[in-house]
């Protein structure tokens, strides 16, 4: 037996558009998919939603339900409240084409910019080789259906499109991390790549791409906070310095006597990586939720006064600055937080 609940749902195009309230009947055992194809069928027959498989595998039906950003087809009804309101809008990193889909371009030019496997040459098609445990090691990146919630989530491009050049976002850390792990793969430079080119430094360990990811991927854990490390290890290890020393007395390099490694940890207050220094953005992101309010903007890599990346970055024990979402916030929000619109609308509306 189907009851009535109330749905608000953001209609509109990349001019603008707002939250349209719908009351929409809701049966046992459905999700928030099949609502909107009901609603597709009854009181909206053009409202726009991209979906295909309907079972949490293709990645298409990602929108942010509630102000998180989740798979339509695998959040329940039976999540909400019977009187409490649903609000659905599309993902807010990425440009609006109509209702809840969204331009995920960036996200396959990102793609299209991570260099790809590289076996080795001599090696034939059919021929590659790997014992088990490598196979296992790299399986749990491999189970991404490409939804793109990781990168919508992602404070570091969710408000700063400037950001977008420079970043490549969680999605594509884990791929890297990935190709890293991998025996048979001849480029043994992923990290540094990730480090230099992908954006790795403007990541501050907050977590939030993990949070939402419906695979369940540690993307942080397991593929951001390693590659991180390793970096850190290739610069601060006594061995590698050591190695490169030699490396450069055997091009005739001057090599200057007594000179120590410098391994050190970054004392002090932890680097806010990547986060605002104005102090008036602080405050204002960690007072609650507000889509449109300013998040701490970063504005360089997380490196020391020497261009290295601060120890204290990897041995801090909490998120490196307030989470997009406020540290005190919890799901599913309070409607009246739900002031949505997406950054560029809100640009058009100031001119
Ligand atoms: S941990 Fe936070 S900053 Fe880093 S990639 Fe994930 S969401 Fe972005
Ligand atoms: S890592 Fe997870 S959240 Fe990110 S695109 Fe893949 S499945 Fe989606
Ligand atoms: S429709 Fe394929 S993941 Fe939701």
């Amino acid at each position: 037996m189907g009851s009535k609940r109330q749905f608000r749902i953001w209609r509109g195009d990349e001019n603008g558009g707002d939250l349209q309230d719908y009351t929409i009947e809701v049966n046992e055992g459905e999700v928030v998919l099949d609502v909107i194809h009901r609603l597709q069928a009854t009181d909206a027959p053009d409202l726009a939603c991209r979906w295909n498989c309907k079972a949490g595998k293709c990645g298409s039906c990602s929108m942010e339900i509630n102000g998180k950003p989740r798979l339509g087809c695998m959040t329940r009804m039976s999540t909400f409240e019977e009187n409490e309101t649903v609000t659905v809008t599309p993902l807010r990193t990425f440009p609006v084409i109509r209702d809840l889909v969204t331009d995920v371009s960036f996200n396959y030019e990102k793609a299209r910019e991570t260099p790809a496997f590289a076996p080795p040459e001599d090696l034939a098609p059919g021929d590659y080789r790997m014992q088990q445990v490598d196979v296992e090691r790299s399986q749990e990146f491999r189970k991404c259906i490409e939804c793109f919630l990781c990168q919508t989530v992602c404070h570091v491009i969710r408000d700063h499109e400037e950001n977008k050049q420079a970043f490549s976002g969680p999605r594509y850390f884990i791929r890297a991390a990935e190709l890293d792990m991998h025996p048979l793969d001849t480029k043994t430079d992923r990290k540094e790549y990730a480090q230099a080119e992908q954006g790795l430094g403007f990541c501050n360990i907050t977590k939030c791409c993990t949070e939402v990811c419906p695979e369940h991927i540690k993307i942080t854990d397991n593929g951001i906070i390693p590659m991180k490390e390793r970096v850190v290890d290739r610069k601060y290890d006594p061995l590698v310095w050591l190695g490169s020393k030699i490396f450069r007395r055997g091009q005739n390099e001057q090599v200057r006597a007594g000179a120590q490694p410098q391994v050190g940890v970054h004392h002090g207050l932890h680097s806010h990586a990547g986060g605002s220094h104005d102090p008036g953005a602080e405050a204002q992101a960690q007072r609650g939720l507000n889509w449109n309010r300013e998040v701490p903007h970063p504005t360089a890599p997380a490196v020391d006064e020497r261009g290295r990346l601060p120890l204290s970055e990897l041995t801090f024990d909490r998120p490196a600055a307030p989470s997009p979402f406020g540290d005190d916030v919890t799901f599913p929000l309070p409607t009246e937080h739900l002031n949505y619109a997406h950054p560029e609308q809100d640009e058009k509306k100031k001119h």
